[in-house]
């Protein structure tokens, strides 16, 4: 996956120069988990994976896709975007402008190819991936300027999330798409959904010989499901029945008493893993301040008991990763994304990355799950233009 080939299948497609190419990567997050639409903070670092988009604007409001991982020519006009309208990948894609309309913005339609380098379905964010080069192509090409400061960034994130949640129909939270605009090599983004305020927390494991290993279980997750949208439910009808507009609004200090008022056990546990998980984000940017990795490691095992046991959204391939990994020497693992399958990841000492590895590998095979796929990761670089 690279900017050539996006600029090759347009040329192949459209029989033009692109006028550019433009990505943006996926990412894991470290920790605080369905915390995002909690007003919440998370803590997520953009990975080496980028999906690139190569465009050319057009005058006439048309919008023709392509996709090096999709079939064919996809075509409509800004006008026939709306709800649930381009369906499938296109509507990650035809959203933005559309999206960005709304907030104001002077856009026109364009012609473009995609080529997607994050894995589908993984759990790493690729649909984010995409919206987000998209908004970085229709930015400069229509001179919206927006990828100059962290402010105009925060603008697209926002066109991105409306995109998601409006024309694909995903009720996300919107931790990934500021991950892909906002995050920064070297750095973990410490994204405060309240007020969205954010923070470059430093994270380079590779100077005290460490490393973060993902391992993407390959038991597929989908946020279009039903699930994401119960828990996010949930969440929002707890905050109700404790008189709160967010479940941030509960400091940990008061979460007793908050349980003890709540309807039912199932919305007990819901709030319990967000609230709980809220205070592991302050612990794990603390931790990191301090280098104290060992702390870090401990946290990523609570958050993934939380997750596992409160908020009910681990698979046992990703159960299996987290005690494979841990068995092997890691100093913490845990599930990351949505959940549901997807990744999960591990801190790990640099030279125990391969122990770790083969011990995953061989707990999916004992279990006759289909074989994971494990890479090491470090934090990289948000969204921007390639050619
Ligand atoms: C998905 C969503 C995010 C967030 C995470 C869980 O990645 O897109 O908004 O809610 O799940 O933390």
């Amino acid at each position: 996956m690279t900017a050539q080939r996006a600029a090759e299948l347009f040329r192949e497609t459209f029989g033009e120069e692109p006028e550019g190419v433009w990505s943006a990567p996926g990412r894991v997050n470290l920790i605080g988990e369905h915390t995002d639409y909690n007003g919440g903070l998370c803590l997520p670092i953009a990975l080496p994976h980028r999906t690139y988009a190569a465009l050319r604007r057009r005058d006439d409001g048309r919008l023709r896709m392509v996709s090096a991982q999709g079939d064919g020519l996809v075509e409509t006009s800004l006008d026939e975007v709306g709800p649930g309208s381009p369906e499938g990948w296109a509507a990650y894609v035809a959203g933005v402008p559309w999206a960005l309309a709304r907030a104001g913005h002077e856009v026109g339609g364009f012609d473009v190819a995609v080529d997607g380098g994050v894995p589908l379905g993984a759990g790493l964010s690729s649909s984010a991936a995409l919206e987000c080069a998209v908004a970085a192509a229709v930015s400069d090409t229509g001179g919206l300027g927006l990828l100059d400061s962290t402010r105009g960034r925060a603008a697209l994130a926002a066109a991105c999330v409306e995109a998601e949640n409006t024309v694909a129909q995903a009720p996300t939270g919107g931790m990934d798409q500021s991950a892909a605009l906002l995050a920064s090599a070297g750095h973990a983004l410490l994204l405060d959904c309240r007020d969205h305020s954010t923070e470059q927390v430093p994270f380079d494991l590779d100077a005290h010989g460490l490393a973060l290993l993902v391992v993407d279980t390959r038991a597929e997750h989908a946020l279009v499901d039903g699930q994401y949208a119960e828990r996010r439910d949930s969440c929002e009808r707890a905050a109700r029945e404790l008189g709160v507009s967010t479940l941030r609004e509960i400091p940990l200090e008061g979460l007793d008493e908050a349980l003890s008022s709540l309807s039912g056990d199932l919305l007990r546990r819901r709030a319990r893993h967000v609230v709980t998980e809220i205070a592991r984000v302050e612990a794990a940017r603390e931790a990191l301040r301090a280098d104290d990795f060992e702390r870090l490691g401990e946290l990523f095992l609570e958050s993934h008991a939380s997750m596992r046991d409160d908020f009910e959204i681990s698979v046992p391939e990703l159960d299996t990763a987290v005690t494979a990994a841990t068995g092997a020497g890691a100093l913490g693992a845990r599930m990351t994304g949505g959940g549901f399958g997807g990744s999960a990841i591990a801190l790990v000492r640099r030279e125990d990355a391969d122990a770790a590895r083969a011990a995953v590998e061989k707990a999916f095979a004992d279990r006759g799950f289909t074989a994971p796929e494990c890479f090491v990761v470090s934090a990289s670089d948000p969204a921007g233009r390639d050619l």
